[in-house]
């Protein structure tokens, strides 16, 4: 839960009293263009940048003011625009690196592996592969296969279909709602795909040069003429 967070870089402030709530078990929307404030919504979230204002909530305790790596123990995972899997290690590897919170407690890491290889099969097959060498899709499914290593409660993804082609994007999707649907994670999507977003989530919310212009159903937010007109291309 955000209440009336500002956050921003230096002097420039990107995002102004965001107030957003996500119950758990819920798939999220948080839609937006081009440096709309998405990431630094997600960011602030997890830890990376401090909010100049306002406060976060997770499972009712503050996490606004912990460090990134308390807040990854604390539930949440976050995985960031642009993949950022390590190019020149494993598959295996770079999921490794993801369950560094296990270090030691080698049954929670060998059930995260086991879980995170049989909702992605194909990091299984390739798991002596070097991340670098993947497909672009293999490489977000990766780096979302790395977060989901910390056993997360809650995961972030930061406009995982940002360089992918669109049947890419379509399977992407597709594991999202499994994902969503087979183990209940909770999940905020920040994403400029607006209509494809809203058509797999269940609630929304529209930001718009760093403020939150409209929050609904997205059944309500795909109907709403705004929404049509600046997203849907109508
Ligand atoms: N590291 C940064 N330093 C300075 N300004 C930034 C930085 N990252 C983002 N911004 C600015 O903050 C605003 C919101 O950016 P961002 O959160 O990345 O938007 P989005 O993810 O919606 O595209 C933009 O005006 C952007 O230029
Ligand atoms: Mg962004």
């Amino acid at each position: 839960e955000l209440e009336m967070i500002s956050a921003g870089y230096g002097t420039v402030m990107a995002v102004r009293d965001i107030s957003l709530s996500i119950k758990k078990g819920e798939f999220v929307a948080l839609i937006g263009s081009n440096g709309a404030g998405k990431s630094t919504i997600l960011r602030t979230i997890s830890g990376l940048i401090r909010p100049r204002q306002g406060s976060i909530r997770f499972d009712g305790k503050r996490i606004d003011g912990m460090a990134p790596h308390q807040i990854v123990r604390a539930g949440i995972a976050h995985v960031p625009e642009g993949r950022q899997v390590f190019p020149d290690l494993s598959v295996a590897e770079n999921l490794e690196m993801g369950g560094f919170i296990w270090r030691r407690e080698p049954a929670k890491f060998r059930e995260a592996l086991d879980l995170v290889y049989s909702v992605f099969p194909k990091l299984a097959q390739r798991r002596t592969q070097m991340a670098g060498t993947l497909s672009g899709g293999e490489q977000q499914m990766l780096a979302i296969g790395r977060a989901l290593m910390t056993r997360p409660r809650l995961l972030l993804l930061d406009e995982p279909s940002l360089g992918l082609a669109p049947k890419v994007v379509l399977e992407m999707f597709n594991l999202f709602a499994r994902l969503h649907q087979t183990t209940g994670l909770t999940i905020l999507l920040v994403e400029q795909l607006a209509a494809l977003t809203l058509e797999y989530t269940q609630r929304g919310y529209v930001l718009e040069r760093g403020e939150i212009k409209l929050a609904d159903s997205s059944v309500v937010l795909r109907s709403n003429p705004r929404v049509q007109q600046i997203y849907l291309g109508a």
